[in-house]
């Protein structure tokens, strides 16, 4: 590990706050009994709040990978036809978590950098009636582009099908509302807008989404992934260890401290925050001739991709920012690589000067590579 520290400034994992931190450094307590049990069901209150939903919430040991499997792994059985939004990377891992489930998949497709269609999802319904759901991604990482989830909601609701979304680098960083937007499965992670270190994957199930898992009983799809079995636990453990594996305890800690500090500022005055970083750095790119990825209809508060100078790969700047500036930005991915580069502002630490601070840093980039 090397010794210098960057500034994080990717879409996660993100900088957490200084108390978030010190949590994960106390002292280990046990996974069970009545005083982590508590503990645990308090954070379970507070993520309750940010999904909005009055369903079942759970937390699962691991990174946003592990919930969207669960979710996809207990909704649907082998066979079945899905239809997942693709519209960037994440649309496509939705893809591939999918098709690893033995999910027979159709796509429903926009450019990358466009957001999907709520309208395409209706004619794919209509062409493909036996489709018993669909997987989209709120917020595309890849573009910084946020599909409408709440309009594609109502429109599976509508054809009967169960609807689960990829809350992952959405969820405490837009606007969310899991039950108004008949969303039934949703899966998230804590390293990005939840505010702390990597860990833990919040997953919440909403009532649809439980008759969709008892579908059929004989169904199996491993046993950690498995929503029945954290039900299970959650029920007949309810009062000493209510999940079926050790509980990460600190990474726990961590996440009800950046969930409190969350709700106690208040999520529409820390999503004003993150547009006002948002607004900041995208002027700040227009003054130095590196456009902005998207419009500025479809900004995202949390992050913010951008062209580099004509013919300079993306990577350059990436490389530059870490090891010239200490400033870890993130380049572009898939077909977007060393097209473009990534800022994420997704952290309660970043403040107006740290905007600021990437700007010059960049413009520096600018006049050292001679463009
Ligand atoms: C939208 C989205 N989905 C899924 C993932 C995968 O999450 P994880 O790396 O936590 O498993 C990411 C990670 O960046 C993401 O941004």
């Amino acid at each position: 590990m090397r010794e210098k520290t960057l500034k994080l400034m990717i879409p996660g994992p993100i900088q957490p706050d200084q108390a978030v931190l010190q949590a994960m450094s106390r002292p280990v307590p046990p996974h069970y009994g009545t005083e982590f049990t508590n503990y645990y069901n308090d954070t379970l209150e507070l993520l309750r709040k940010v999904f909005n939903t009055q369903g079942t919430i759970f937390l699962m040991v691991g990174t946003g990978s592990v919930a969207l499997d669960s979710c996809i792994g207990s909704a649907f059985s082998n066979g079945e036809k899905v239809l997942v939004g693709t519209n960037g990377f994440f649309g496509e891992r939705l893809k591939a978590i999918a098709v690893s489930n033995g999910l027979d998949v159709v796509s429903v497709s926009a450019e990358w950098g466009e957001p999907l269609c709520a309208a395409d999802f209706d004619r794919a319904f209509s062409k493909n009636p036996d489709a018993t759901g669909a997987l989209v991604v709120h917020l595309e990482t890849s573009t910084a582009i946020a599909n409408p989830v709440q309009e594609i909601g109502p429109i599976v609701r509508q054809h009967g099908g169960v609807f689960v979304v990829d809350a992952v680098s959405s969820l405490g960083g837009l606007p969310f509302q899991m039950d108004d937007w008949c969303i039934d499965l949703c899966a998230s992670a804590s390293q990005k807008c939840l505010g702390a270190p990597p860990g833990l994957a919040p997953l919440a199930v909403g009532e649809r989404g439980w008759e969709y898992i008892d579908r059929n009983p004989q169904k199996n799809h491993g046993w950690y992934t498995d929503l029945r079995i954290w039900r299970q636990y959650a029920t007949e453990w309810a009062d000493w260890h209510p999940f079926p594996v050790t509980m990460a305890t600190n990474n726990v800690m961590a996440l009800h401290t950046s969930l409190e500090q969350l709700l106690e500022e208040g999520i529409p005055q820390r999503l004003e925050h993150y547009r006002q970083l948002a607004l900041r750095l995208r002027s700040g790119l227009r003054r130095i001739g590196m456009l902005p990825f998207t419009p500025d209809n479809l900004m995202v508060p949390v992050l913010t991709a951008a062209y580099g100078p004509p013919g300079v790969p993306t990577s350059k700047i990436v490389d530059y920012m870490a090891e010239q500036r200490g400033i870890k930005i993130s380049g572009g991915l898939g077909s977007l690589k060393d097209k473009i580069f990534r800022v994420g502002h997704m952290s309660p630490v970043l403040q107006i000067e740290d905007i600021d601070q990437v700007i010059e840093a960049l413009e520096a980039f600018r006049s050292h590579a001679g463009n």
